[in-house]
């Protein structure tokens, strides 16, 4: 567990910060009960995310890819914010610049109430035509044995999640916001990321290049802890809770 002067430094430049970049992982809603992607629990029939979450894989049975994404979004319906989501969601209410990136899917700092804020990996909140591109809500509930691939009410398209699938590129503006505002956070706080996805995870390294205090929480260590000014070492459904309160007791001058 993490020590009160790491706790204390972390609180510190929080309270000084005006521009604050938090980046989270699958870790900040482990605690509301969804597995974390590198960790146990991930299998669905017999399937891993890797062999799913491909576009080939919809290719080949659009309609399995699509019984696997109402199943985790019956869960994620299932599953409440916690603690770590929101102050998180305090965060943005409390700073004048603040954005969250966040690589999740769940929706779950949505509804934690953040607004400031790009899901680079997409959202299971909508759908997206996979030839017309355009974007919808998310689909009814269906009955057992209808066809779970909803279609397109433009061109009648296969909709599609509206989420990055492994292999495929970052959609234009997304990542953007996010490093441009890296340019200016005076605090980067990183939550519950195992850092093994290149493009978020260097977003923090540069905030902390051009000046910004990196704090990493997390349980285990990453690459990102390893450079972090301080990494706070445990759940962040505690940690976040304890750290914010801390923030706003310290004094605001530097
Ligand atoms: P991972 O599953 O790779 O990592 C989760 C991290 O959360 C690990 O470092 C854990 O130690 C940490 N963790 C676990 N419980 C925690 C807790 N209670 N509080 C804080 N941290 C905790 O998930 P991501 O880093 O989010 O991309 O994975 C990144 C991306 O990899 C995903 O968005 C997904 C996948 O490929 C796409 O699907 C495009």
């Amino acid at each position: 567990m993490t020590d009160d002067t790491d706790l204390n430094r972390a609180a510190r430049a929080l309270s000084r910060a005006r521009a604050v970049l938090v980046l989270t992982g699958a870790g900040i809603s482990a605690e509301s009960g969804i597995p974390t992607f590198r960790g146990a629990g991930g299998l669905w029939e017999g399937f891993r995310a890797e062999e799913l979450a491909t576009p080939q894989a919809f290719a080949a049975d659009p309609a399995r890819v699509w019984r696997w994404y109402r199943w985790r979004q019956a869960q994620y319906g299932e599953c409440e914010p916690n603690p770590g989501h929101a102050v998180i969601a305090q965060m943005e209410g409390a700073y004048e610049r603040f954005l969250l990136a966040t690589q999740n899917v769940d929706g779950l700092h949505h509804r934690a109430g953040n607004r400031e804020m790009v899901e680079v990996h997409g959202t299971i909140t909508r759908t997206r035509c996979s030839r017309c591109q355009r974007l919808s809500d998310w689909p009814e509930a269906i009955e057992e044995g209808e066809d779970p691939v909803p279609r397109c009410g433009s061109c009648e398209g296969l909709m599609r999640p509206h989420i990055l699938w492994f292999g495929e590129r970052y959609w234009t503006g997304t990542l953007e916001r996010a490093y441009e505002f890296a340019h200016e956070a005076d605090v980067c706080l990183v939550v519950g990321t195992s850092a093994q996805v290149w493009a978020p995870a260097q977003m923090a390294l540069l905030a902390q290049q051009q000046g910004a205090f990196l704090i990493d929480v997390n349980p285990g260590a990453t690459d990102i802890s390893f450079s972090a000014d301080v990494h706070l070492m445990g759940p962040a459904g505690e940690l976040l809770p304890e750290l914010w309160e801390r923030a706003q007791r310290s004094p605001q001058e530097p």
